[in-house]
């Protein structure tokens, strides 16, 4: 039998470990999420108590970053807000190479979805893409999915970009090898990290949105650093800029530039 009952000040501690470790603001409205989390991570190591569990994330790098893994929200798909990718492919040039990098990448769709349609379009193109949780890159580099979740992507993509698999793997797709090479997957943390060499793209959706303001500032402002002038910032639809001071320059909805 496992006791999973956390009360607010075990609460506030563990979100406290999140936000400095991730960066992301856990209300208090998160506190069923956050046990139900940490209920099945206690099933799974077979940890008790969350006295025991709370004591194991403190001493124990592995399960520390099992911790993060299960409390931060993964959610992708292929295609996912296209028109930010679309418009990068219509505005990057032909000829020469663009460095892209796709920051909190989750499972691969994103980068996957850029590398399609850079490559369908003839550009010249390397994406860097990372994420902070080892679980999300292990399955990103490795570019396996359940069939289902190439259903935004139109068939004639699917057949050039993706194998199908046979056998045990009936029902998956993998990406195949020539646009797998194109992205290197790597961990990076958004929030203590250092700002990356120039990139011509930068795309960082749906993960400040679960930051507070003074991180989304501090990660736009090293964001910015990492890009060439010139270069694009794409955000998550449903995020905004406003009342982030930074000195990109607005070019249409969650798309800027330097
Ligand atoms: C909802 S997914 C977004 C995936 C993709 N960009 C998209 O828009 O579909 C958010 C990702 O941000 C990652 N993340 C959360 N905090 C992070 C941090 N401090 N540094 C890097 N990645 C982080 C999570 O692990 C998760 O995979």
């Amino acid at each position: 039998m496992h006791d999973t009952t956390i009360s607010t000040k075990d609460f506030q501690m563990l979100a406290g470990i999140v936000y400095q470790e991730t960066g992301i603001s856990l209300s208090d409205n998160k506190v069923d999420l956050v046990k139900a989390r940490i209920a099945k991570r206690m099933r799974t190591t077979r940890i008790p108590s969350l006295k025991e569990y709370i004591n194991v994330i403190e001493n124990d790098a592995s399960e520390f970053c099992c911790f993060i893994d299960a409390m931060t929200t993964n959610h992708t798909y292929f295609f996912r807000e296209n028109k930010h990718i679309e418009y990068m492919v219509e505005n990057l040039p032909q000829g020469p190479m663009h460095r892209i990098w796709s920051a909190a990448c989750s499972s691969g769709e994103e980068p996957y979805s850029m590398a399609i349609q850079l490559a369908e379009a003839g550009r010249k193109f390397e994406i860097h893409a990372s994420d902070i949780s080892d679980t999300m890159l292990e399955t990103a580099s490795k570019g396996i999915y359940p069939k289902d979740r190439t259903r935004s992507v139109p068939v004639p993509l699917v057949r050039r970009y993706f194998q199908q698999g046979q056998n045990k793997w009936d029902g998956y797709f993998k990406v195949k090898k020539e646009l797998r090479e194109k992205i290197s997957f790597f961990k990076y943390n958004l929030i203590s990290d250092p700002p990356r060499d120039e990139y011509d793209v930068i795309f960082c959706r749906n993960v400040m949105i679960y930051f507070d303001h003074e991180t989304r500032q501090h990660v736009v402002n090293k964001l910015y650093q990492s890009l060439r002038p010139g270069g694009m910032f794409a955000i998550g639809q449903s995020e905004s800029l406003v009342g982030v001071e930074h000195p990109f320059k607005y070019l249409r909805p969650s798309i800027y530039c330097k």
